[in-house]
């Protein structure tokens, strides 16, 4: 079969592999039809240790984090439900040497890297979904467990930020998000999310009563750079700023550090593989069910900008769209 794999140089090119047929224990074969190219796939192949230890990577040395695709083969101890369905699929949630892919036609996956989607969905539509929602879910389930009461999200119209405003609502945290335009803050409160504010001019007394009401005191920050600089001062006691995401780039942030004392702030790293929901399997067990009964909600949808045929590949990493859609390969 077909598969798109990283070379030694760090580099992707299509290969000739052999089919996984039979199933290991504890895992499945999945007809791939559809691979959304997130961040994660570029930052990783860049800096393998952009999120701490080096990714197990699996067998071939197939490259891809997320994709969506049918069930055609369960190893033994998997789960009967499984068998045929259509399910989106986030390769870190549970590492395995046996893996392939996920970009190739046929991949073999633990059946806990796989969410089972309803029939009435078309899965390509979540080919880049699970690690963004499991990011958001993972992350509340964090704060909450942490005492904090709400949340602040930088990266509002992000994919990662769509999720988290699902789940937050979906268990009463109150969450606010920050976008950069007028245009997202529009599609964000005709989505149903209530509390959005425009990173423009004068934001931050906005931002300073309304997260003093409900009590913000986590940040999910997708952006980083000097956004963090200007809402720190605007933050409730107590806050803690976690990173998870680095839309900004490499812009610095910079913060006085009488804030620190000031406020108790503090600021550390979130990584959804790090989390307690992805390394307890129960955890995770748990999280994947919840998650199959909320799944059909547009907000978790994966937004598709263009796709691409394996052998375009080196075009589709270069992909990039006004609106935050995705490249996806298309097996
Ligand atoms: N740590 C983890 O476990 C984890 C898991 C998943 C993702 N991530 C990271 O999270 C980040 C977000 O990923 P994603 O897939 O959710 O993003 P995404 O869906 O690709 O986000 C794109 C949208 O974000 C907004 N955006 C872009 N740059 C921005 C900026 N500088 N400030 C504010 N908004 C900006 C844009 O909306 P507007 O044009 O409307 O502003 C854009 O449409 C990435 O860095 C990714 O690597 C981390």
């Amino acid at each position: 079969m077909k598969a798109i794999c990283v070379t030694p140089s760090r580099e992707l090119e299509v290969r000739d592999i052999p089919t996984p047929d039979q199933p290991a224990p504890g895992h499945v074969v999945i007809d791939m039809d559809a691979s959304a190219i997130n961040h994660g796939d570029k930052t990783f192949l860049r800096v393998p240790t952009a999120a701490g230890s080096v990714p197990v990577s699996g067998r071939h040395d197939v490259w891809g984090a997320s994709g969506s695709g049918r069930i055609v083969a369960l190893g033994a101890g998997v789960p009967e439900e499984y068998a045929g369905k259509q399910v989106a699929i986030y390769r870190a949630l549970a590492r395995s040497p046996e893996n392939v892919g996920l970009w190739c036609e046929k991949a073999h996956m633990r059946h806990t890297s796989c969410l089972i989607l309803p029939d009435h969905v078309r899965a390509r539509d979540y080919c880049g979904s699970l690690v963004n929602v499991m990011t958001a879910y993972a992350f509340l389930e964090e704060i909450v467990e942490a005492g904090h009461k709400g949340v602040i999200v930088t990266a509002g119209n992000s994919a990662t930020g769509h999720a988290l405003a699902t789940l937050a609502r979906k268990r009463n945290v109150p969450a606010i998000f920050l976008v950069r335009t007028e245009a997202a803050r529009d599609a964000l409160r005709a989505s149903g999310v209530e509390h959005v504010i425009v990173t423009r001019e004068g934001f931050t007394d906005t931002l300073a009563a309304l997260s003093t009401e409900l009590g913000t005191t986590a940040v999910f920050d997708g952006v980083g750079g000097d956004l963090l600089g200007k809402i720190a001062p605007s933050l409730p006691m107590n806050s803690t700023i976690y990173f998870y995401g680095f839309l900004g780039g490499s812009a610095p942030a910079s913060i006085q550090s009488a804030l620190f004392m000031m406020k108790n702030l503090i600021m550390r790293r979130f990584s959804n593989y790090d989390s307690r929901t992805v390394k307890d399997q129960d955890k995770l067990v748990a999280a994947l069910k919840t998650l199959a009964g909320v799944i059909d909600d547009p907000m978790f949808m994966t937004r598709i900008g263009k796709e691409f045929s394996y052998d375009q590949i080196d075009l589709a990493m270069a992909y990039e769209s006004l609106d935050g859609s995705k490249a996806v390969l298309v097996a």
